[in-house]
């Protein structure tokens, strides 16, 4: 190769130089990743990590129609992973599989099933500071032609899961005017700071990162399920106009149904961590390279200024990159996925800086990531932009899907519970 090139360039009177004296692109930097599960059959978005090393991961049939379960397949929406690749329905086969399946055919057109003792859609799945699992429901599915189905009363949900027993111990269903039909409930955050409340239990933090446009941050109390919204349509949940992300050198057009024409990236307020002291919630569209935050006070407040003192106080932290989940660790760093640098990045809110943590040419869509209390971070990696919702609109992923993860630095962990 490089004679023939020397003779061509010699041919041509050009300075010729062979291939490999040219400096290039390394593709990985930081800490080796260690793969912990690969995902054969349903398509994976979360991955949540309790305090004895039990993992759990949910498939959101709101991205993947055959992770519907249609009522006769015993498919699952949340899994134990379990050794040998192999994975579990959790808390039990009843429980992910509403009867008759997660749609309700019954109406035209087709809505999610209204079962609150049933999981319908499952976007995220969360390990509290008390090492309770978490499932959070959007309510909705995809039919087998791709139309993201609206959720109906009782379908969005946020279950509590005891890991001693493997029994729910709470479910908090919210109302039509906190999760519209529409809205699509994404990932979860826990303060379980006693004094924060009056009713002493702590409260939860949630994005909608609706394509529809509904996007916004939700407040739970755990004490009494109550649950409002703030930041509503404010331009730090909503996708930036015209946002085009690149992963793997492709662009990132979304197409928001079948036969419909394809769109910038429509993916409001999605990835969401809350500082070590749990004073100050980060969060991001996926629309967007911007990190933002707000003082966590500002969303339980619900009084009559409520809404301007939040649109007020939000803080913007840069650019750091498309992401989807983040998570925080002890050290108070905040991990982001980078899609177009195939990384996971650092955000540090003591010197406001982002970097590279680690990077592999592996890294195909950072969906979710979770601290173990094992000084780990884990990620699932889901190549969701190679599903059919993205131009061209075929199915180009490729199975496995992966969970990986890498030791935190300077002796990071799962943030315990403030007092
Ligand atoms: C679902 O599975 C069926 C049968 O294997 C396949 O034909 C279809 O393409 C799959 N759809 C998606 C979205 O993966
Ligand atoms: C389906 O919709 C009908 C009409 O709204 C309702 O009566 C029924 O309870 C729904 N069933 C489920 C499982 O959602
Ligand atoms: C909890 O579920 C797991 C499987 O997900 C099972 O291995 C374990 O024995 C169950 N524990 C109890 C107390 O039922
Ligand atoms: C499945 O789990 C749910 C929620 O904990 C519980 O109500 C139900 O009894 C369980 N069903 C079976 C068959 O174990
Ligand atoms: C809760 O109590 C802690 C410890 O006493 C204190 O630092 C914090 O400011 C209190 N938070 C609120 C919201 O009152
Ligand atoms: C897709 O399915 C939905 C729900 O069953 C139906 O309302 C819609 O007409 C279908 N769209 C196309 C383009 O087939
Ligand atoms: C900012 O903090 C990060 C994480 O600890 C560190 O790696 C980086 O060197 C710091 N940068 C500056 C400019 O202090």
């Amino acid at each position: 190769m490089a004679r023939s090139c020397f003779t061509a360039c010699a041919l041509w009177g050009m300075a010729c130089v062979a291939a490999a004296q040219l400096i290039s692109d390394p593709g990985a930097a930081g800490p080796e990743l260690e793969l912990v599960h690969l995902y054969y059959d349903e398509f994976p978005t979360g991955i949540a990590v309790s305090s004895t090393g039990r993992r759990f991961s949910n498939y959101p049939p709101g991205l993947d129609a055959n992770n519907t379960n249609d009522g006769t397949n015993g498919k699952y929406t949340v899994a134990e992973l379990l050794p040998g690749n192999s994975e579990t329905p959790f808390p039990n086969t009843t429980f992910n599989n509403p009867p008759g399946g997660a749609i309700n055919y019954t109406v035209f057109p087709p809505v999610g099933a209204n079962y609150q003792n049933y999981l319908i859609g499952v976007q995220s799945v969360v390990v509290d500071p008390a090492d309770r699992l978490w499932i959070l429901d959007t309510g909705r599915a995809q039919t087998d032609n791709g139309t993201l189905v609206p959720a109906s009363y009782g379908g969005p949900k946020l279950i509590g899961v005891d890991l001693t027993t493997n029994q729910t111990f709470t479910t908090i269903v919210f109302p039509p005017d906190v999760a519209y039909p529409d809205s699509y409930l994404n990932d979860v955050r826990f303060d379980l700071r006693p004094n924060i409340t009056s009713s002493g239990h702590g409260v939860a933090y949630i994005t909608d990162s609706s394509t529809e446009g509904r996007n916004g941050i939700v407040t739970v109390d755990l004490g009494t399920g109550e649950s409002w919204r703030h930041l509503d349509g404010d331009a730090v949940v909503r996708p930036e106009r015209q946002f085009l992300a690149y992963v793997w050198g492709e662009p990132v057009y979304f197409i928001p149904g079948p036969g419909r024409p394809f769109t910038y990236l429509p993916f409001g307020s999605d990835g969401i961590a809350l500082s070590a002291d749990a004073e100050t919630l980060f969060f991001g569209a996926v629309g967007s390279r911007y990190l933002y935050s707000i003082p966590t006070e500002r969303l339980r407040d619900r009084s009559e200024a409520s809404e301007v003192l939040a649109q007020s106080s939000v803080q913007s932290r840069g650019q750091k990159g498309v992401s989807d989940g983040f998570e925080t660790d002890s050290n108070n760093i905040v991990y982001v996925g980078n899609m177009e640098q195939n990384a996971v990045s650092w955000y540090n809110p003591a010197n406001a800086t982002t970097g590279t943590f680690v990077r592999d040419p592996r890294i195909n869509w950072v969906d979710t990531f979770a601290t173990g209390a094992d000084g780990y971070l884990y990620f699932t990696v889901n190549q969701l932009q190679l599903t059919q919702a993205f131009y061209p609109g075929t199915d180009r992923r490729v199975r496995p899907f992966a969970l990986f993860r890498v030791p935190l630095p300077n002796g990071g962990t799962k943030v315990s519970s403030p007092e």
